[in-house]
């Protein structure tokens, strides 16, 4: 037998042992049969990699290689869901999305597994890739550590183009084991949901293999649009049939239970079949049930049936329109107020924040929780030393909810002090809020370098905020402008700053001044001003910064107004923001030192008409007259559009030449404007002349 010959008979053989244990819980061998016989293969795999099959069942073993989960682009939106926090407001879903549709609809229900986003690419039927949601976006390749996972598919039963979302998740009963097996306290995870974040990161996956990760899969997109199910449960079906391992807890709502039953048995699927009314006694029986589940789960998500009229909903920047997570109530936990410190902010708002005793809540321990202002404090008349019950808000920021019992030492509800805890400024109220009103107040410098360092706005290597900290306190760099005056290299020997973290520092520093124009304008923390605002200022013509300035020393209010999406208050804000003579030394200095401060030829140049402002245009496909389709891009860029990679629901217009399917059906989906190369032509006013030789471009 060849070497090739004996890769296929051991895999195939090792294949079926696979299947029958994790499908049937039957071993045909013994384990060490079948590592000798895993560790053959591995080795002929080695040696042969031109033989190795893609869905090798020596991927599931894992390897000691070192991960190095590089950053991917999504082609499908990984959004998060809109929440509800009562029986009520699922309800109002329900009615309002039936209103809005006009017509009857049903919504499946599922259990929201509290594990780690997923999302599972396959190109005709094999893993090509596993991704995390990461910013929805972007996420980090994982793909050797998923594919450890014996529920994850290496290859469907066909041969489909399909991305496919799940959770992976720890079941409480592995998470306790493998918890009790830990003898080191400070390694083990708070919860199962840690320990699945932790294990989809290992660094090697043979390590991961050793945590039991399981996965259920709940949504599939199909880069054929005729592929596609018409519908949620078609959908789950039709995923189960690829070998997808789907939760069995479904529960589908319709007007009438028999109708919920009837569609429930037509797709092939169990669940649970409920009429709208019985919303209440099924979220009922599910808060019941949670416990006792061999896995956690957060919440409840209701989504609606038809495919059709999701595609009609479409989508907000954050979540699709035609769904909603019922979460559990929050968890809360009891603890003791030991003092307030006094935060001050980049703006110079003062917030004051709860030192707490050490609390356990919803997996985590929590010593600080947010006050917000003293209005708040107010209300609840909150005082040192008392017993407060904190939660985790939305699951994220834990807060002081109230008192629940009024501290012994006499202590009165607290009062912020009169002045800054910073700088000794006196403390000003602006509509509630607190102020510490001195520009040069070293917290708020602080707070401004760091946000214009920071990896959303100029992205300087090395400069978060506790460099940001160390290198003020030694006087290096006391304002933004001083990123780029100052002589970094005398950092090396600050606290924590060796010559390495320095020259990186430096070199951060030098790539930053490339920013283009609109990313400096939103960086220099001006309220109004975040990325959006920066790209209308720019698309409404303020394109260099001396053309805002002088609409700003003129006071022209309707210059500001006239752009889409700015009013007067607005106006009047930029307009006092860039007459401070602090603000407009950090721009000349910033000048002098060869920041961007007009938009580049690349991002706006001539006189051309800037027909696609505010457009977001994805390219995909291959084309008569831009070749290479970046010349299209450059088109829409040049007209004042901008252009991204993928498909998502903040996309406006996808131009789509020969090929380019999965984009298609991505915004066929979404309801993103699809645009032939003909059209676009019109668009771009650019006729096609016949001359001898072959077509040419001219403006009309
Ligand atoms: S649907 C566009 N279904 O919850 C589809 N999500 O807060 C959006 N999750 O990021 C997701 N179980 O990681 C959906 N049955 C389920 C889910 C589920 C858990 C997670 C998912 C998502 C997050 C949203």
């Amino acid at each position: 037998m060849n070497a090739r010959e004996e890769i296929d008979r051991l895999t195939a053989e090792l294949k079926e042992y696979q299947d029958k244990y994790y499908k049937e819980g039957v071993s045909l061998v013994s384990d060490s049969e079948y590592d000798r016989l895993s560790d053959r293969l591995q080795a002929l795999e080695r040696e042969y990699p031109e033989y190795m099959h893609p869905d090798s069942p020596t991927l599931r073993v894992g390897s000691d290689l070192t991960n190095d989960f590089p950053e991917v682009r999504h082609t499908i939106p990984v959004l998060s869901l809109d929440k509800a926090y009562s029986n009520q407001a699922v309800l109002d879903f329900f009615s309002k999305s039936i209103d809005k549709e006009g017509g009857a609809l049903s919504f499946a229900a599922e259990e929201k597994i509290d594990g780690i986003s997923m999302v599972l690419y396959y190109e005709g039927g094999l893993l090509v890739r596993a991704v995390t949601r990461g910013n929805g976006e972007v996420g980090n390749d994982v793909t050797p550590n998923i594919m450890t996972i014996p529920t994850v598919p290496l290859r469907l039963s066909e041969p489909v183009d399909i991305a496919v979302r799940g959770e992976v998740f720890i079941r409480r009963e592995d998470f306790l084991r493998l918890n009790a097996e830990e003898p080191d306290e400070s390694k083990r995870a708070a919860n199962p949901r840690n320990l699945a974040a932790g294990a989809v990161r290992r660094q090697k996956s043979s390590e991961a293999r050793m945590i039991p990760m399981d996965i259920f899969c709940y949504e599939g997109f199909w880069s054929d649009r005729d592929k596609t199910p018409k519908d949620h449960i078609a959908i789950l079906s039709t995923l189960r049939r690829l070998g997808f391992q789907i939760n069995p807890h479904l529960a589908f709502f319709a007007e009438t239970e028999e109708e919920a039953g009837r569609k429930l048995a037509a797709a092939g699927l169990e669940g649970t079949a409920y009429a709208f009314s019985g919303i209440d006694d099924f979220i009922k029986a599910k808060t019941e049930e949670r416990s006792s589940l061999g896995y956690e789960i957060d919440g409840l998500v209701f989504k609606i049936n038809e495919l059709d009229v999701r595609d009609r909903f479409g989508y907000t920047e954050h979540h699709p329109r035609w769904a909603i997570a019922y979460k559990f109530e929050s968890p809360q936990a009891e603890a003791v107020l030991k003092g307030i410190t006094v935060q001050v902010g980049r703006t110079g708002r003062i917030t004051p924040v709860a030192e707490i005793t050490p609390t356990k809540l919803g997996g985590s321990t929590i010593r600080r929780a947010t006050l917000h202002n003293q209005e708040y404090i107010n209300e609840l008349e909150l005082a040192i030393g008392d017993t407060v019950s904190i939660s985790k808000r939305g699951d994220v920021i834990p807060a002081v909810d109230s008192v629940i019992e009024k501290n012994d030492e006499g202590n009165t509800t607290y009062k912020l002090p009169s002045k800054c805890p910073c700088c000794g400024s006196s403390i000003i109220q602006v509509g509630g809020l607190q102020y510490c009103p001195d520009y040069s107040c070293p917290d708020q410098a602080k707070g401004r370098i760091s946000y214009f360092a920071s990896s959303d706005q100029m992205d300087i290597e090395g400069l978060g905020p506790k460099t940001v900290a160390v290198l003020y306190d030694a006087g290096l760099i006391r304002s933004i402008e001083d990123i780029y005056t100052s002589d970094l290299s005398r950092a090396v020997g600050l606290a924590g700053l060796g010559e390495k973290s320095v020259k990186a520092l430096i070199d951060g520093v030098e790539e930053s001044r490339k920013r283009p124009f609109a990313v400096v304008l939103s960086s220099l923390g001006i309220a109004e001003i975040g990325k959006k605002g920066a790209e209308s200022l720019i698309s409404g013509g303020f394109d260099d910064m001396d053309k805002l300035l002088t609409a700003v020393d003129k006071g022209d209010v309707e210059a500001f107004t006239a752009i889409p999406g700015i009013g007067e208050v607005t106006a009047e804000n930029i307009i006092r923001a860039f007459r401070s003579p602090q603000l407009r030394t950090t721009i000349a200095i910033l000048r002098e030192k060869g920041l961007r401060l007009e938009s580049s030829s690349e991002e706006r140049p001539d006189d051309i008409p800037q027909a696609f402002a505010g457009q977001v245009w994805c390219v995909t496909g291959s084309f008569e007259h831009f070749n290479p389709r970046s010349k299209a891009m450059e088109e829409v860029e040049r007209r004042g559009g901008r252009t991204v990679s993928s498909v998502t629901s903040k996309t406006t217009h996808l131009l789509a030449g020969r090929g380019g399917g999965s984009k298609r059906a991505t915004a066929e989906r979404l309801g993103v404007r699809i645009v032939t190369e003909d059209e676009f032509m019109k668009m771009l006013g650019m006729e096609e002349r016949e001359v001898a030789g072959g077509g040419q471009l001219t403006f009309l």
